[in-house]
């Protein structure tokens, strides 16, 4: 079953391909809202310290706004920044009416509290969805931000098996950044929904039960083409930089040639789920604009 001198049996989900459509839907919304409401939808993105990681996945962020036609602003703090001149700036963004998402780059250091400074913002300027008001109405099954993360998943999968009601899905990883909300979308969508930890028991013989398998964990190829159930949907929510030879190279979650040869529709990493994450913080962004100025949220925006 997993010989990979096979072409894989997959079909290969582009994120990256449906991200550029999504963001130039999102750039032709911004464009007549400009025109017909005079209405510039605003986003401030925040970094503080130098991770490069982060760094990286912040210039994508603020250059995908600017590109879209967002009005795009980037504060870059010093690592040692004390936590009252963040939570200060945060006071300001969210009395800026021109501002309509914050985001502020995680993780954050060590001396800065991170539930206090999410707890800041604004909850209708939360486009990370990850103030307690928005979790909270995720779980209540409510409408409002959704972490962006979960939200381009659930497009891929939408995209890839339509309906997705009394699907079996695994999520494993618990995350508040992606597993939680992803499996609260999954539920909202009518699947039957397993959320999987590091505590889980027979986690392959679990995984190979179900239609749908998402992997966010962290944790480089840790899922196995045998964790995978013949023709299932994976999408592979990991960003791991490994060393291969002399240079390091991305991976996701899952061991990709391997579950490629088993799967019926698979993410690939990089050009998988990754620039769906930007996409969909443009996608929150226009929604926060929208809800603020009391015009209806176009289906773009929407999970
Ligand atoms: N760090 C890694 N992913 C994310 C994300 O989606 N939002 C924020 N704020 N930080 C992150």
């Amino acid at each position: 079953m997993n010989d990979l001198s096979r072409a894989p049996a997959a079909r290969i989900i582009d994120g990256a391909g449906f991200a550029a459509r999504l963001r130039q839907r999102l750039a032709d919304r911004v464009a007549a809202l400009k025109s017909a409401q005079g209405l510039h939808p605003g986003l401030a993105v925040v970094l503080v310290g130098d991770d490069p990681a982060s760094r990286v996945y912040v210039g994508s962020k603020v250059k995908h706004a600017r590109e879209a036609g967002f009005l795009s602003q980037d504060h870059r703090l010093a690592a040692a920044t004390p936590e009252g001149e963040l939570l200060a700036l945060i006071r300001r963004l969210n009395a800026d009416p021109a501002i309509h998402g914050i985001l502020v780059q995680l993780p954050l250091p060590k001396h800065i509290d991170q539930s206090r400074v999410i707890a800041a913002i604004d909850p209708a300027k939360d486009v990370d969805g990850l103030h307690v008001v928005n979790a909270g109405m995720l779980a209540a099954g409510r409408d409002g931000l959704v972490p962006c993360t979960p939200l381009g998943c659930m497009m891929l999968l939408r995209d890839a098996l339509g309906d997705l009601r009394g699907r079996e899905a695994v999520v494993v990883g618990r995350s508040a950044l992606v597993g939680k909300p992803l499996a609260l979308l999954l539920l909202a969508a009518d699947c039957t929904v397993t959320i999987a930890h590091s505590k889980t028991r027979d986690l392959p013989a679990l995984c190979r039960s179900k239609d749908i398998l998402v992997a966010a964990v962290g944790r480089p190829e840790m899922v196995r083409g045998d964790w995978v159930k013949p023709g299932a949907t994976v999408i592979d929510v990991g960003i791991n930089r490994v060393p291969r030879g002399e240079k390091s190279v991305l991976v996701g979650d899952v061991a990709f040639a391997e579950a490629a040869a088993v799967a019926g529709a698979i993410t690939p990493v990089p050009g998988g789920v990754g620039p769906m994450t930007v996409a969909c913080l443009l996608a929150n962004t226009l929604k926060a604009a929208c809800l603020r100025a009391g015009l209806p949220v176009p289906p773009e925006a929407v999970a």
